[in-house]
């Protein structure tokens, strides 16, 4: 089965070619077009979406040596996103399938990302046979799920307030960095002492006189915000400068060590040997290795997507769309943006 998959959810325009289970192409284009606004824009997304989208297919069919005739069947995110954004994705996919008279199938983003970290093991082969914790960090989501073989999924904790990427990207903003900020932290705190500042790690234990919050799976990072911005109010600009790697380590720290002390404490509290971290925030350095140290240290087995896979990327639409297909699953639709659009034979 040749499957063709688009994301268009967000600021990344890409298009992926996959044959059973394996990537033939996954071309991603990243607009630059919200530069200088410190953010994405939704018009501007949707605007570049709509220049790019053929370009970006027609090269996915291109890497993968295949015309538009060879597909079986076309995949698109249907949300969640900016719905702009997801629009042109998901009206060029069904007007593609319906021309070509193959099926359509909507596809979840956040679900998507949930199973990329097996996408390099082949879309339907890499999926444990055991139930797995899911730590689903993005600019947009933070969730902790518990997957069942049946890939069913139970959220056990969500954040409060701001996401994982977001708690990134503001601090960046806040230390002058441009968006999205959370590569960049990443890079300067390589160079930076994660212990130059303790910022708070909100619903920890170690957060609270008790042990209250130990088994709580939920998060929250609007502290963090609020912390970062009034401590750097307070320091001259000259030191904030000579301390940027010390401040974005300290940052990455605080992120870091909340998420991988409560994935590994539902690991163990639920008796799970399988943990899979995905989305942007997965590509995180620190995070991978905090997690593989953690998941060592207790036996769990830690799958993580390879860097291309954990920002937005088509491959994982189209593997998401493959591997429910074979689980002889129709993938869902969301968000009421996405009629299912399975053409008729
Ligand atoms: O999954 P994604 O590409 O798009 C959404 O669905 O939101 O995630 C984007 C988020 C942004 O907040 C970005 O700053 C963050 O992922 N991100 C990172 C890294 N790479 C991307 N955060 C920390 N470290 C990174 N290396
Ligand atoms: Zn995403």
């Amino acid at each position: 089965m040749i499957i063709l998959g688009l994301e268009t959810s967000c600021d990344e325009t890409s298009a992926a070619v996959l044959q059973n289970g394996k990537v033939l192409s996954n071309v991603v284009s990243s607009q630059c077009c919200h530069t200088g606004f410190g953010g994405v824009v939704p018009e501007l997304a949707s605007r570049e979406h709509e220049r790019l989208i053929v370009a970006i297919t027609d090269a996915a069919l291109g890497e993968a040596n295949i015309t538009k005739n060879d597909l079986d069947l076309i995949a698109a995110t249907a949300g969640p996103g900016l719905i702009g954004a997801v629009m042109v994705g998901l009206s060029f996919a069904q007007s593609m399938a319906w021309a070509l008279r193959i099926p359509f199938v909507p596809v979840n983003h956040i679900e998507a990302h949930m199973f990329s970290p097996f996408i390099e093991a082949g879309a339907t082969k890499g999926v444990p046979e055991e139930p797995f914790i899911s730590l689903t960090v993005s600019g947009g989501h933070t969730l902790l799920s518990i997957i069942g073989t049946d890939l069913s999924r139970r959220i056990i904790g969500r954040t409060l307030d701001d996401a994982a990427g977001e708690a990134f990207d503001k601090t960046g903003k806040m230390l002058g960095l441009s968006y999205p900020a959370g590569p960049e932290i990443d890079q300067l705190a390589k160079q930076g002492n994660p212990s130059f500042h303790r910022f708070p790690r909100a619903l920890t234990a170690q957060s609270q006189t008790s042990k209250s919050y130990q088994g709580n799976y939920d998060f929250s990072f609007s502290g963090l915000k609020t912390s970062v911005l009034t401590w750097l109010q307070k320091q001259s600009p000259a030191y904030i400068r000579h301390h940027k790697t010390d401040i974005a380590a300290s940052i990455q720290d605080a992120i870091v060590s909340v998420l991988t002390e409560k994935t590994v404490a539902a690991a163990l509290r639920h008796q799970i040997n399988s943990v899979a971290i995905a989305g942007g925030v997965s590509a995180n350095s620190a995070l991978r290795a905090a997690m593989e140290k953690e998941c060592s240290r207790h036996g769990i087995r830690l799958h993580l997507p390879g860097p291309v896979y954990s920002t937005d990327n088509a491959a994982m639409i189209a593997a998401l769309a493959e591997l429910k297909i074979s689980r002889g699953m129709r993938p869902e639709r969301q968000y009421g943006t996405a009629p299912f659009a399975g053409m008729p034979s």
